[in-house]
């Protein structure tokens, strides 16, 4: 659980709150709006609890996959679609964060880490992505 101090203090917290409480409420506690602006912010407060502070990935309790070098990223889409809407044990984070915030993230992962793609996504193409390709 070191891998994502964040996540499981919140699921701590949902846990104490009391057993029957719904997976939905449980989910409200572990992935409550993020207050955060900025996308090194937002790649801290969410993204490396599970890719690492230097988005190298990890093999532990899961498979957290290396985003740093990582070619599928040249898809300024592809990034936009997983964090709204998740992919097998990556959560969609798409309820819980605007339109900005998700280009701010992505937009930061994919000038970080060794990643040098220069055509950022803008909010309206994030809000035209909501709900499919
Ligand atoms: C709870 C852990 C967790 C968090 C938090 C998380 N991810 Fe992930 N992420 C994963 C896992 C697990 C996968 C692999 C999913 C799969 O098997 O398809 C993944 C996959 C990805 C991929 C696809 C990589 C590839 O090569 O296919 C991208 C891009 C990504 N995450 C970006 C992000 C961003 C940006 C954030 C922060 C907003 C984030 N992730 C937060 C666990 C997480």
């Amino acid at each position: 659980m070191k891998l994502f101090p964040r996540l499981s203090a919140a699921l701590a917290i949902a846990c104490a709150v009391g057993v029957g409480a719904g997976a939905a409420a449980a989910q409200d506690f572990a992935f409550g709006n993020f207050k955060e602006q900025t996308g090194e912010s937002l790649w801290q407060g969410i993204c490396q609890g599970c890719h690492m502070p230097n988005a190298q990935g990890a093999v532990g309790a899961g498979a957290y996959p290396k985003l740093a070098g990582d070619p599928l990223l040249a898809s300024n889409i592809y990034p936009v679609m997983m964090v709204l809407n998740g992919h097998k044990a990556m959560p969609a984070f798409g309820a819980n964060l605007s339109d900005a915030q998700v280009a701010e993230v992505v937009n930061y992962l994919r000038t970080h880490f060794g990643n040098k793609y220069n055509d950022p996504v803008t909010p309206a193409q994030v809000k035209a992505l909501r709900g499919g390709p």
